[in-house]
């Protein structure tokens, strides 16, 4: 007699509407065992067991992971990527077999360091914007380059910055005041202490996810995200307040380039370097008369895409993770559906600046037709409260993009909450033929 399939402890890390999605997810997963959630958010108690934020560094995880019999770890975010909780797993002899989804900590600095980033993209002919970056030393040299270029302006932190990074200027002095202050403020720190002067892209984004063993991929729904604040994609930059999939402008043509010039270069660049990469892995394209070029990578999934793209995608979660951790992720099936899905988020009036938290969230129950992930949420005895600039993020999917965003805004006008904002024209530039 066969024995039943094995089923897997799964750790998933983060506590966002991403994370959400994801304990959805992998919660459908028939291989799926027990699934916990670091910290988690009142929503993902629905598909896990969230655990308490007492964790605070690699070790607490290891010992966690140790007790509880945990075969895959999947980190939300990039921090703990960046910071090398793969090589931390790895290198120890008793949790070598635990798989984390993602990147080595060599591999993470494609998203933890934009210099790191762009020399790799150079040396495997990934298209993406010139660049020139200035140090202390060549401060100077970056003003005349300044000088010599169009506005606007590009300039990027070298290292991690929270999303606050990227400045882009439309005035000369300005943007030389932005450097120096950029590469003034950490004189003292040396990862920030790098800014990049890029080329300016003129055309339209999207995002690009694939899920690779460090040889073979599989390329999951694109997306695209909304990330400024005012409707009509004005104001300040947030970290995303909706998204749609899939992205009509990304035909099979043009993915059949980003697949060609961008996709395989780099999971193949990463392999000849020897940088080991087993996880999810973002581009964020700029597409530029028809053309794809690289305006970063991220070492993780996005937020809200996540929510939006998840839902496309039929696949036992939990055998991918056994999948890509033993390296045969082209034996792996993947599924798409061809619906559309979108995302909306509901956020806290205020955000991505100053806002306040603490208010009671109604009309949660009889959800229909659509899906609310949880981001910036707490529980108090029975009420859910805001606690976060992101407070919710509904999905919904339908045969057309019309059909899914009228039942994520339907939601949103039912669910309230004091000083609830989110964007209305989440999708309308797609409708409207972009
Ligand atoms: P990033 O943090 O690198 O994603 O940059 C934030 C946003 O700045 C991107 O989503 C783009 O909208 C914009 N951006 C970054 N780099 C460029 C560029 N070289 N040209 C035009 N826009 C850019
Ligand atoms: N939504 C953009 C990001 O996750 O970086």
């Amino acid at each position: 007699m066969r024995s039943p399939d094995p089923k897997f402890n799964v750790l998933l890390l983060g506590g966002g509407g991403r994370e959400a999605a994801l304990a959805w997810a992998i919660r459908r997963s028939p291989s799926l065992g027990r699934l916990f959630i670091h910290p988690g958010n009142p929503g993902t108690a629905a598909w896990g067991t969230n655990v308490r934020p007492e964790i605070k560094d690699f070790e607490g995880l290891r010992r966690f992971c140790l007790e509880q019999d945990i075969r895959f770890v999947v980190p939300g975010p990039e921090a703990p990527l960046v910071q090398g909780i793969y090589d931390f797993f790895q290198e120890d002899a008793a949790t070598a077999h635990i798989g984390v989804i993602g990147p080595s900590r060599t591999g993470a600095l494609l998203e933890g360091s934009k210099a790191f980033a762009k020399a790799f993209m150079r040396r495997h002919g990934v298209p993406t914007a010139g660049h020139y970056e200035v140090t202390r030393d060549t401060l100077y040299r970056g003003f005349q380059i300044l000088e010599k270029m169009q506005p606007p302006y590009v300039l990027k932190a070298d290292g991690l910055a929270a999303g606050k990074g990227v400045l882009i200027v439309e005035d000369l002095d300005d943007a030389k005041r932005e450097l120096a202050f950029m590469i003034g403020e950490h004189k003292f720190g040396e990862a920030g202490s790098r800014v990049l002067i890029e080329e300016y892209l003129e055309g339209v984004e999207c995002s690009v996810f694939i899920l690779t063993d460090g040889t073979s991929y599989k390329i999951l729904p694109e997306a695209k995200d909304y990330k400024r604040i005012g409707e009509g994609n004005t104001g300040l930059n947030t970290g995303g307040m909706g998204a749609i999939s899939p992205v009509p402008f990304v035909d099979k043509h043009f993915m059949q380039k980003v697949e060609d010039r961008i996709i395989r270069p780099t999971v193949e660049g990463l392999k000849a370097e020897g940088i080991i990469y087993k996880g999810f892995l973002y581009f964020g394209l700029m597409r530029v008369h028809g053309e794809p070029f690289v305006i970063e990578y991220n070492c993780r999934l996005g937020d809200p895409e996540t929510e939006a793209i998840l839902p496309r995608i039929q696949t036992d979660w939990v055998k991918a993770f056994e999948a890509v951790t033993e390296g045969r992720l082209h034996e792996h099936p993947i599924e798409i559906t061809p619906k559309a899905s979108a995302a909306v988020v509901l956020a806290s009036l205020g955000y991505p600046e100053i806002y306040d938290t603490g208010f009671p969230i109604t009309g949660l129950e009889a959800m229909e037709n659509v899906l609310v992930f949880q981001a910036g949420t707490k529980a108090d005895g029975n009420r859910l409260l805001t606690n976060g600039g992101r407070v919710l993020v509904i999905t919904a999917q339908d045969s057309t993009l019309e059909g899914a965003l009228q039942a994520c805004y339907q939601a949103a006008e039912r669910i309230h909450f004091d000083n609830k904002y989110f964007r209305r024209d989440i999708g309308q530039d797609v409708l409207e033929g972009l």
